[in-house]
């Protein structure tokens, strides 16, 4: 063991006269003795519950849980809140505020007596808005994950949050009635706990875990699991150890664990999501690492995790499986199992022995559910900065697939044309929707799964080629080119394509591509005029100013990397 460091909060507590007083007096009016004040590691638990944030309305509760594993070790407790994205009430869209929340850690940690956070994680955005912000302190941190919701049940089946894409379609295609659809509504979200299916908030537990940043089994364990309080007491425990050993987010977080984390992801199938998360986290730690190392580090691995949307089961059925880790045992041929996790252990010792109970959920590199996984990263005159697409969740026969353009300047524009009845479209078209990226909408939403037009759902069509520089829900599926870089907004070529172009989706050959002459493109682009809401105020405007493109994580560009744990300024 490390020899332990002189406590951050000591600053603040170990001083003598009018500071140390003011310092202490107020926190002593919530009934905490003095003793407690005294040489004892400070853990603040960061707190994104909120009743608007529906995944995370459970958070009191594992706060608690966090707080007796604290006092047990030794530490003491110390809970505060920050801003919280709930991914489903939030407008125009929680990603917008991703950033703005990843500050509210940041400098909420820093300015305060805190040794090392615990991070309670949920819904889709607030882990890596949190972990971003904890990195550019980096002080020892533990995330603690809320867990997945129970699997949905409806007319005697399973569902998640998948099937809404499904349902919708099925409603406007007529083989769904309304009174069907409110049955499936009461069925869905059954418990506390985020989305059931490997969408975008599974994807960031995983991605945690994977990077070493959370206990083991942190992933899958189920939100009213009785084994998720185990967990989040064992890392208020874990938290106290990782201050006494000195153990920072810098320790844990070098390229090795964020290629380990691109590797988990394509073996789950994980949310497309996960690329801009990561992208972000790497530039705050000051691991290089951009969209191409996605491709690298995704393209051997094949799909293990039988889960949806790219398989068929749910995160309570990976928990019964054995969890990531039983995932993660099976990688250990191309994982770096030399890695550091918070425990202080390798990734290697965490997960050698990791049983599997079930090979319907969780298979073997040598009879993987899908050889296609990951994420693969295209280049071409569309996105000369690159544009990602999710092969296992998309329709084989339209991975190299040429269509002619059906082009929407923005989403109202799709939400008025897409179901008239005039509109030139058929099932070769390809989709193409503009000013949906993180300047010109702004905030970058989860409009990608462009739904399809009802005349060619009416005609069994399930699955079109569909391109924007907007995201898609990590539950999404289809074969969706999403993230295309640069946006629209910022001038990219996807700017001037118009109706009739000639798109060619290469997925095998990594390649989207517009059949358009150079001068051709070249004399559209000097015509162009910006078509996106500008804002003129406040955050938002302050966000389309600096926010980065997709390709470099959706950043602002002022927050990349980090400021420390020093303060350098003391007004007392
Ligand atoms: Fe929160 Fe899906 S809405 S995870």
């Amino acid at each position: 063991m490390m020899e332990q460091q002189s406590l951050r909060s000591s600053q603040w507590f170990a001083r003598d006269g009018k500071d140390g007083f003011i310092y202490r007096a107020w926190l002593k009016k919530q009934g905490i003795p003095a003793h407690e004040l005294e040489g004892k590691p400070i853990i603040g638990i960061c707190n994104t519950w909120s009743e608007l944030t529906p995944c995370n309305s459970h958070f009191r509760e594992l706060a608690e849980s966090v707080k007796r594993g604290v006092l047990e070790a030794g530490g003491y407790p110390l809970e505060f809140p920050v801003m919280s994205l709930g991914e489903t009430l939030i407008k125009p869209t929680a990603m917008l505020y991703r950033n703005l929340v990843s500050m509210d850690v940041e400098e909420s940690i820093r300015a305060n007596p805190l040794d090392g956070v615990v991070l309670l994680c949920g819904c889709d955005k607030t882990t890596p808005a949190l972990v971003m912000g904890a990195c550019s302190v980096n002080i020892p941190s533990i995330v603690v994950s809320g867990g997945a919701m129970l699997t949905g049940r409806h007319m005697g089946r399973s569902i998640g949050t998948s099937d809404i894409w499904r349902f919708s379609e099925e409603l406007r295609s007529g083989k769904m009635t309304s009174e069907e659809l409110a049955l499936a509504e009461a069925g869905m979200c059954r418990s506390d706990g985020h989305c059931a299916v490997m969408g975008t908030a599974s994807t960031m537990a995983c991605m945690v875990e994977a990077l070493g940043l959370s206990l083991p089994q942190n992933a899958a364990i189920p939100a009213p699991d009785a084994a998720r309080k185990v967990l989040a007491h064992l890392s208020g425990i874990e938290i106290v150890k990782m201050v006494r050993e000195n153990r920072c987010l810098s320790d844990i977080l070098n390229r090795a664990a964020f290629e380990n984390a691109i590797m988990v992801n394509a073996a789950i199938g994980g949310s497309t999501n996960f690329v801009i998360h990561l992208l972000a986290i790497a530039g705050r730690i000051g691991v290089k690492l951009d969209l191409q190392d996605i491709d690298t580090w995704s393209s051997n691995i094949p799909l293990i995790a039988n889960l949806q949307p790219s398989g068929l089961y749910f995160m309570e059925d990976l928990y019964y499986a054995g969890g990531l880790p039983a995932v993660m045992n099976a990688l250990l041929p191309h994982l770096h199992k030399e890695c550091m996790t918070v425990n202080g252990k390798t990734i290697a010792t965490n997960y050698q022995y990791a049983p599997n109970y079930n090979k319907e959920v969780v298979s073997s590199l040598e009879t993987p559910f899908n050889a296609v996984s990951g994420i693969v990263v295209l280049k071409g005159n569309i996105c000369e900065q690159g544009a990602v697409i999710k092969p296992s969740a998309a329709s084989p026969e339209l991975m190299q697939h040429t269509g002619k353009a059906v082009v929407f300047e923005d989403i109202d524009d799709y939400k008025r044309r897409i179901d008239d009845p005039a509109l030139d479209v058929d099932e070769t078209s390809v989709l193409v929707l503009k000013n949906a990226g993180p300047i010109g909408y702004p905030g970058m939403p989860e409009v990608g799964n462009l739904g399809l037009p009802a005349k060619l759902l009416a005609k069994g069509v399930k699955d079109m080629v569909r391109i924007s520089d907007g995201r898609m829900s990590g539950t999404g599926f289809g074969t969706v080119v999403l993230h295309v870089s640069p946006e629209a907004a910022a001038g990219g070529t996807l700017a001037i394509l118009q109706d009739g172009d000639m798109i060619t989706l290469d997925v095998q050959g990594k390649r989207l591509h517009v059949d358009l002459p150079m001068e051709e493109i070249n004399h559209r682009k000097e015509k162009l005029l910006p078509n996106y809401p500008k804002a003129i105020r406040g955050y938002v405007q302050l966000y389309q100013l600096h926010v980065e493109q997709a390709h470099l994580g959706a950043d602002l560009d002022f927050l990349k990397g980090g400021s420390g744990s020093e303060v350098t300024r003391d007004s007392h």
